[in-house]
């Protein structure tokens, strides 16, 4: 990061939108980092912060053990509370919170009854997006109302002198009208902020600070094909040149053509240094033989890989670094318990540092978020092919396989998702769904082709549209493009009778099956 570049600290209360608050503020141009509230008297991210953000969250501040801050430890900056943070900074200035007996979800008119320079260049009534059952019934005394919806008579507040403004309502969701300017307003006539975070600037730094702590070692990377860790890799060959080795397991659970498309990618346009292919899919493929349980399949593939890592490190290394896709919102753990998809699943990533083995590690993206990575790719020209992808899950397709993994099912499953791909990108839709595949089990359905009888596998496609995988809802596709996904997959994969849209959303649901 570049010494002296403007900062915003959104400090998180284990709201959903934490992240996005900060993805916001990056997105206008000032570098923003989160802290969870319960590490702000220890955090180093708190001296130098031109401002605070108070992130909302679930509880309520007057139930026991509520999370808490010490305002005062923030330095006289300012702040900005959002729903929670709002309600937090009211109950400890003096202020009242209570239940609200009308409460507000989702879009709601609010309007501006007082000059604010949080509100400065707004017009004086539009919609934002609500999501709370408590709210302020009375004021702390050095605040005034600066606006007011039909239920909440104090959806925004501010304390013009102490540089301390309050919203019930959350204007990092694109649902809120004029959201990002109200965001705006706050970081840079508000805090003072100027713009000086941008993705080059960072990669930049990055390579030369990798460069510098490498010195002579020897760096391993991991590549799965995604966009994570090729985006390392490329940052690492910048820094180290041939120090690196790049190595590219083939689990037996890609995607169909996926490894040779990736290793032509890897070698012919990025050309990764000491690139390694290791196809290791018959050990992990008779390791998996007979095993229904997702969790066990899950820990089979997560020791397999740890197992090829060792033979990798005995027949190449030894190395002194090992380079991994880390992402900014697994380096950044609430202080309080979210309900975390990564929790549901014991997860496993390519990457992942094979506990016996004592690299040190080098994590180029762990300030980043998943967008910003892609577009790093694009600006260090990762081809589409890797920059865009659907996140793909590191145990690969057995995670798509209901029950035991089979090469029927595996079959199926590969030609199965490749139509999937197909038709989406035909439809032009490819880049607007979160992740669209097909999901094969044991169930088996009767058909007819021409005028006999068949008995085949049931394929389940589904499709979700999401912002970040912790939250997702079913894709409504055409009826059109279903109808043809359909025909395809019955017409074109053997073995194949029926197939069924899955329109569950997460939660209740997950994205992947198992
Ligand atoms: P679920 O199924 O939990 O998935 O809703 C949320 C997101 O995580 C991906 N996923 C994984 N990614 N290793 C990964 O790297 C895993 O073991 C794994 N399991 C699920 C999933 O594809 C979705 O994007």
């Amino acid at each position: 990061m570049n010494a002296g570049e403007d900062k915003i600290v959104v400090i998180d209360f284990g709201g959903q939108y934490a992240h996005l608050i900060s993805r916001r503020i990056r997105e206008l141009g000032v570098k923003a980092v989160v802290v969870p509230y319960s590490d702000v008297e220890a955090s180093d991210e708190i001296r130098g912060a031109k401002g605070f953000i108070l992130s909302g969250g679930p509880a309520s501040v007057y139930g026991d053990g509520s999370p808490r801050i010490d305002l005062k430890k923030l330095g006289e900056k300012p702040i900005l509370g959002i729903c929670y943070g709002l309600q937090l900074i009211a109950h400890q200035l003096g202020g009242r919170v209570e239940k609200a007996t009308q409460r507000e979800y989702g879009r709601t008119p609010i309007q501006i009854v007082n000059d604010s320079p949080l509100f400065q260049n707004l017009p004086t009534s539009f919609e934002v997006w609500m999501s709370h059952s408590d709210k302020i019934s009375a004021l702390p005394s050095s605040f005034r109302q600066i606006a007011q919806t039909e239920y909440s008579q104090y959806a925004a507040i501010q304390d013009e002198n102490a540089r301390i403004f309050g919203v019930q309502f959350h204007p990092e969701v694109s649902h809120t009208q004029h959201g990002k300017e109200i965001l705006g307003n706050f970081i840079f006539h508000i805090c003072g902020c100027g713009k000086s975070w941008s993705i080059e600037d960072y990669a930049e730094k990055v390579v030369s600070d990798i460069s510098r702590e490498v010195g002579d070692g020897r760096v391993l990377c991991a590549l799965s094909g995604g966009v994570d860790s090729t985006v390392t890799a490329v940052l690492v060959k910048k820094a180290v040149g041939d120090r690196l080795t790049c190595v590219f397991v083939n689990h037996g659970l890609l995607r169909k053509g996926e490894a040779e498309q990736v290793l032509k990618i890897y070698r012919d346009q990025l050309k990764l240094p000491n690139l390694k292919y290791v196809d290791a899919s018959e050990r992990f493929l008779s390791k998996l033989k007979g095993v229904k349980d997702p969790e066990e399949k899950r820990k089979i593939i997560g020791r397999e890989f740890t197992a090829v890592f060792e033979e990798i490190n005995s027949q190449y290394g030894p190395f002194d670094y090992l380079a991994q896709g880390t992402l900014y919102p697994d380096v950044i753990e609430s202080g309080v318990s979210r309900a975390s998809a990564s929790r549901i699943k014991s997860h496993h990533n390519v990457g992942g540092l094979p506990p016996n083995l004592r690299f040190k590690l080098i994590e180029p993206l762990r300030e980043l978020y998943k967008d910003e990575v892609r577009q790093l790719a694009t600006i260090l020209g990762v081809p589409d092919r890797i920059a865009k992808r659907h996140p793909f899950p590191g145990p690969g397709l057995a995670v798509r396989i209901i029950g035991e993994v089979t090469e029927e099912k595996l079959r199926i499953c590969r030609e199965a998702s490749s139509i999937v791909e197909e038709e989406l990108e035909r439809e032009g839709l490819l880049d607007k769904i979160w992740q669209a595949f097909a999901v094969v089990g044991d169930d088996m359905a009767t058909g007819v082709k021409g005028d006999e009888r068949s008995y085949g596998h049931i394929v389940i496609v589904r499709a979700v549209v999401s912002e970040d995988a912790m939250t997702a809802d079913w894709a409504r596709l055409p009826h059109s493009l279903l109808d043809r996904i359909s025909r395809r997959i019955t017409n074109e994969v053997e073995g194949v009778t029926w197939v069924a849209y899955a329109i569950s959303s997460k939660p209740p649901s997950t994205i992947e099956p198992q």
